[in-house]
């Protein structure tokens, strides 16, 4: 039996399971946790991924691995293989005016016209999540750093260039050194950098130097690799992973972890998945990516050579902690309380901006309460308020996605807070949908451990093989229950912050 490892470095944790090549079937896991914040060093992420992969009975027996990992973080690496500064990632909002201004610049002044140019050039008009911006944050805020930039990674790149042997020069665990033209990554992820466009060369992609320029003042700089579907980056480090097999496990392209989810559920066109973790995500598989110059989509790709369009909320999963910790309940508890209050939640409207927001893009908005009465000042009330307020923007995305024309004829809701009855209750209510809620899993992990099954199959069945039907199993399907009020009053009040 060949083994294979996915692994999800995530915001918030590593996680990684080992399944069976060819059935799928889960055979270990393991996972550990990162520092929270929105910068970080991604010396935390190498070492998350040594404990998780300890905690997963080690790697030795594998034959190959992909990473699937946060999108976007700017991973700068000087030519000793150091990262210059922490990471920024996705969800810090700093870059926010960097992307405005970008906008503008290649509108030639015109932010509607600068607007449509990126999204016709890369899928996706600019906000602070993209690593493009945080490049021209650097520049202007730390020129000192931005000098000695010789390579940019996203974090499953970099993860990858570890797991391979290279690293930081005199690292004991990077024995390769700092080769910086190691680097590999995969289309999904290198479409969300601003700097690539996965539909140039009729598919095959390309980056986009010119805009790098534009952005960051320079373009000497290495940028991964993008290989195939199913190729091979490189090998592992035998003391990393496949040290038993003899010659260290293939190291497949990897994903970013919403392409890495898509693989996973095995999303075709006309699948619709909502996503509720640190992120909120709505996305859709399609042929080809449509350049939507309002921003509110992003048109990255998939790891299999298909578009993925995307609408991200940076208030998800927080939104329910936020509600737990108010009324001091644990998530039975929130279910409870939300599910004994009216749909609607008698007029109390959360807009839960609490981190900015991304989608819409109101990157310094704050949170607000509306519609307070006396009638609705109880918990109940106000723990549905929260999710509503929750579903509401991630309705939003939905209907952005409607709008371009992108066909919806299955719904699933995936994420830790799809297993939370008020959120299963209320979700048919605010989509108007039946929506399917897959068995609990780790579908980004468990969509690199795929993905990795196909790169070994190809590398000794060819490059033209499917990936493995591993299947995913829906645990149930909730009927369409809509209830226009929760909707129609959230969109009352939404632009009002
Ligand atoms: C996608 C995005 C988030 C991160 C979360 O554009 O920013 O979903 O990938 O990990």
């Amino acid at each position: 039996m060949a083994l294979v490892a996915g692994v999800d470095s995530s915001t918030q944790s590593c996680k990684i399971v080992v399944r069976d090549a060819e059935t799928g079937a889960l055979v270990r896991n393991g996972s550990a946790k990162h520092p929270d914040g929105t910068e970080v060093n991604p010396s935390h992420w190498w070492t998350a991924f040594l404990e998780a992969a300890d905690a997963a009975g080690g790697l030795a027996d594998v034959a190959a691995l992909s990473v699937g990992g946060q999108q976007h973080g700017m991973v700068a690496l000087d030519a000793d293989g150091n990262v210059v500064r922490d990471a920024l990632l996705w969800n810090d909002t700093r870059s926010a005016e960097a992307a405005e201004a970008l906008i503008v610049e290649l509108g030639d002044g015109d932010r509607a016209k600068g607007a449509q140019k990126w999204a016709d050039a890369v899928g996706s008009v600019l906000v602070a999540s993209l690593t493009i911006t945080k490049l021209r944050w650097l520049r202007d805020n730390e020129p000192e750093n931005a000098a000695t930039v010789a390579a940019v990674a996203l974090p499953h790149d970099w993860l990858s260039w570890r797991i391979a042997g290279y690293g930081p020069a005199g690292d004991p665990s990077a024995p390769l050194g700092p080769q910086l033209d190691k680097l590999f990554t995969d289309k999904s992820d290198a479409s969300g950098t601003g700097y690539y466009d996965a539909e140039a060369q009729g598919g095959k992609g390309a980056y986009r130097y010119d805009l790098l320029k534009l952005a960051f003042g320079r373009d000497d700089i290495i940028l991964p690799r993008v290989i195939s579907r199913n190729g091979w980056g490189a090998l592992a480090h035998q003391s990393v992973a496949g040290g038993d097999l003899g010659g260290g496990s293939l190291i497949g392209p990897g994903a970013g972890d919403n392409a890495g989810a898509a693989i996973g559920l095995g999303m075709e066109p006309g699948d619709i998945a909502i996503s509720i973790g640190t992120s909120g995500v709505v996305s859709a598989v399609a042929p080809r990516r449509t350049a939507d110059g309002s921003g509110a989509i992003n048109g990255f790709a998939d790891c299999t050579d298909n578009a993925l369009m995307l609408a991200v909320t940076l208030n998800a999963a927080q939104v329910l902690d936020a509600a737990r910790s108010i009324l001091d309940a644990d998530f039975d508890k929130l279910a409870d309380l939300a599910l004994a209050a009216p749909s609607g939640s008698d007029g109390l409207v959360l807009v839960p901006f609490f981190q900015g927001e991304r989608t819409p893009n109101r990157p310094n908005a704050s949170g607000t309460l509306h519609g307070m009465r006396l009638k609705n000042q109880t918990p109940a009330h106000m723990a549905r308020a929260y999710i509503e307020g929750m579903l509401c923007g991630l309705a939003d995305g939905m209907d952005a996605l409607k709008a371009l024309g992108v066909p919806i004829e299955r719904v699933m809701l995936i994420g830790g807070a799809a297993q939370n009855p008020a959120v299963q209750e209320i979700a048919p209510q605010i989509f108007g949908l039946p929506i399917s809620i897959p068995e609990p899993g780790e579908y980004v992990a468990d969509g690199a451990a795929r993905q990795a099954a196909w790169v070994l199959d190809a590398s000794t069945a060819g490059y033209d093989v499917d990936p493995p039907a591993w299947s995913t199993s829906m645990s149930k399907t909730l009927p369409a229950d809509e209830k226009p009020v929760i909707r129609k009053q959230y969109a009352a009040v939404r632009d009002l912050v």
